[in-house]
């Protein structure tokens, strides 16, 4: 099965909403509409409703970034599932490693969005990855195996459509070390085989991103890398060149 390139930009605390549609705008100026890559701007909060408003070309979706797992009720500070929907968002990202170390989230917690969001309309980015600490002492394939395990618990059946998993070595994230072409293959690997041990071949079939330093100098090298489905971009998301030249890539890129 040819998995449709997924290009996702997490542009954490950045960009004021007036900033978000003026770069959205940019993007939309250069890049052509096609059907042959998913690209999704995830902005804050503030952003989400006049950037769905703004979209004129069908390659591109709006995720947020965070999602509470209750539909509704006494949560100061938090959104629900139906009120993203309500407004045309698609995607949420679930689990990223600043939300597990910054925010304290747990496994457990990250399952209950999970759930949540699976149920739903909107497709979950559900992010992985070891620390450094982990990697230096040998515990990234458990450490990947226990978060897929134990983030994507209870889930009886999955639809690869509508499900992406993003590989995020937390070590590599806005440090500017990119994980080598060999780490990244064997843990998307990892992360594909553990995907087809919890729901078959239809497991095989959701979307790896790779995250962590992708930039327009290492973005076709990691592209080539077996298992790798797209990418989920910090830092160079922000910037509409850098951004344009991994998309470009990624759409010119022969499999
Ligand atoms: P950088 O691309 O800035 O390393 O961030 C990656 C990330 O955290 C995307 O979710």
């Amino acid at each position: 099965m040819i998995i449709k390139p997924i290009i996702a930009g997490n542009w954490k605390m950045h960009k004021s909403n007036d900033e978000s549609i003026s770069f959205v705008g940019k993007i939309q100026k250069r890049i052509l509409d096609d059907e042959l890559t998913e690209i999704i701007f995830c902005p804050p909060f503030t952003s989400l409703f006049s950037i769905v408003g703004t979209l004129d070309n069908s390659s591109f979706s709006v995720g947020a970034q965070n999602v509470h797992c209750d539909s509704h009720g006494a949560f100061t500070g938090e959104i629900s599932v139906n009120m993203l929907d309500s407004i045309g968002v698609k995607y949420v990202i679930i689990g990223h490693s600043e939300r597990r170390h910054i925010f304290d989230e747990s496994d457990h917690f990250i399952n209950e969005k999970i759930i949540a969001v699976n149920s739903s309309n909107l497709i979950p980015i559900f992010c992985i990855g070891e620390t450094l600490e982990q990697r230096e002492s040998g515990l990234t394939d458990k450490i990947i195996k226990e978060q897929i395990e134990l983030g994507m618990a209870k889930l009886d059946s999955i639809d690869p459509k509508k499900f992406i998993v993003a590989y995020e070595p937390v070590w590599a994230i806005g440090t500017g070390k990119t994980a080598s072409v060999l780490q990244v293959e064997d843990a998307h690997l990892k992360i594909k085989t553990n995907l087809r041990i919890l729901f078959g071949s239809k497991g095989e079939e959701i979307p790896v991103l790779y995250g962590g330093s992708v930039n327009e100098n290492n973005a076709e090298s990691l592209l080539k890398v077996d298992g790798v489905n797209g990418f989920l971009i910090g830092g160079a998301s922000l910037k509409v060149d850098s951004f344009c030249k991994i998309i470009d890539i990624v759409k010119n890129f022969e499999r």
